[in-house]
């Protein structure tokens, strides 16, 4: 078994990667990543790493800078002979289109998860995968997290009843299923939402009992929430009382603030994967942390333990 491990992070969420260094009760690997002069982005290793465990911490959502520092700091570790390089990803962007499912479009996850390989990651560490699929777009071991425990913690010390579980589309069915069962069996229901361009979703009508009861929306995205306020708003014409949302990754971009403010919705629970920076702080929108949950995980792959028994 390795003696030790390092955790090293780009810029994407620092306040995350110090909250996990916290929790690890370790200090945060000393780098500079840095900018040159023409913006550039300049890396280097501060600290020997030959021979160690090394864990980088940085999601990937955009700006594409993100990605990039990610590159050049896994392969400034690779070049720096450390043992074992996990790519510690809490949000992983670019997964919206993992497949061909018009002409003439990209896949831009297998493009995203190629570049991430080919820099020289042994493995990845991540939570809430847009699709499961994208696991097998790595040929290197993955382990995705679930922030579900996280979310439901919270749900449940809100003694929620009458409830019904929402899943915005048919892609989040099981997802949405698995939180509907440890929420003492709450009943689903699904939406039949389409995507009328890349902007733009229009939703159609809702399958399963909802009327004079409360709902919880289960979303992996909140992006310009657009999604969210219509899926409450069809929620709310079907006869839905109160109506609270949850979102693992809060991209909060666009129009989304205006969005929140015109949902019927009570509150939406989103975690710290992406930093919710100051300007999009609403006050309906409560972020739970993920830094427990991935510093656990860092542990028990370090000292090569199951990873998936933090979820039984
Ligand atoms: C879609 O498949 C995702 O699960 C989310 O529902 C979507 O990305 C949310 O996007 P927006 O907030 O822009 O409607």
């Amino acid at each position: 078994m390795p003696k030790e491990f390092r955790i090293f992070s780009g810029n994407a969420n620092l306040p995350l990667s110090k909250e996990i260094c916290r929790y690890l009760n370790i200090p945060l690997g000393k780098a500079l990543v840095d900018r040159f002069s023409d913006g550039e982005i300049r890396v280097e290793l501060k600290e020997n790493v030959r021979g160690t465990d090394v864990f980088i911490i940085q999601p990937t959502y955009s700006p594409t800078e993100n990605l990039l520092e990610l590159l050049i700091l896994i392969d400034a570790v690779r070049r720096a002979s450390a043992k074992r390089i996990t790519a510690v990803i809490p949000y992983f962007g670019y997964a919206r289109q993992e497949r061909k499912d018009r002409p003439r479009v990209p896949i831009s996850a297998k493009l995203v998860a190629n570049l991430i390989s080919t820099a020289g990651a042994n493995r990845i560490l991540t939570i809430d995968l847009h699709a499961v699929a994208i696991q097998g777009f790595f040929d290197i071991p993955v382990d995705e997290l679930y922030a579900a425990p996280v979310m439901i913690k919270y749900f449940l010390k809100k003694d929620l009843r009458n409830f019904v579980i929402v899943a915005p589309d048919t892609g989040g069915v099981n997802r949405a299923r698995a939180f509907a069962k440890r929420l003492r069996e709450t009943p689903l229901a699904i939406i039949d939402k389409r995507r009328i361009g890349p902007k733009k979703v229009e939703v159609l009508h809702v399958v399963g009992e909802v009327k004079n009861k409360n709902a919880l929306i289960v979303d992996d995205i909140i992006d310009t929430a657009e999604t969210m306020r219509k899926v409450a708003d069809v929620l709310k014409r079907e006869g839905v009382e109160e109506i609270y949302a949850s979102a693992t990754h809060p991209i909060l971009s666009g129009k989304a603030l205006q969005h929140i403010d015109s949902a019927p919705i009570k509150e939406i629970v989103v975690t710290n994967t992406i930093t919710v920076a100051n300007e999009k702080r609403h006050p309906r929108i409560k972020v739970l942390s993920v830094a427990e949950l991935l510093g656990k995980a860092i542990k028990r792959i370090h000292q090569e333990e199951s990873v998936s028994s933090l979820f039984v």
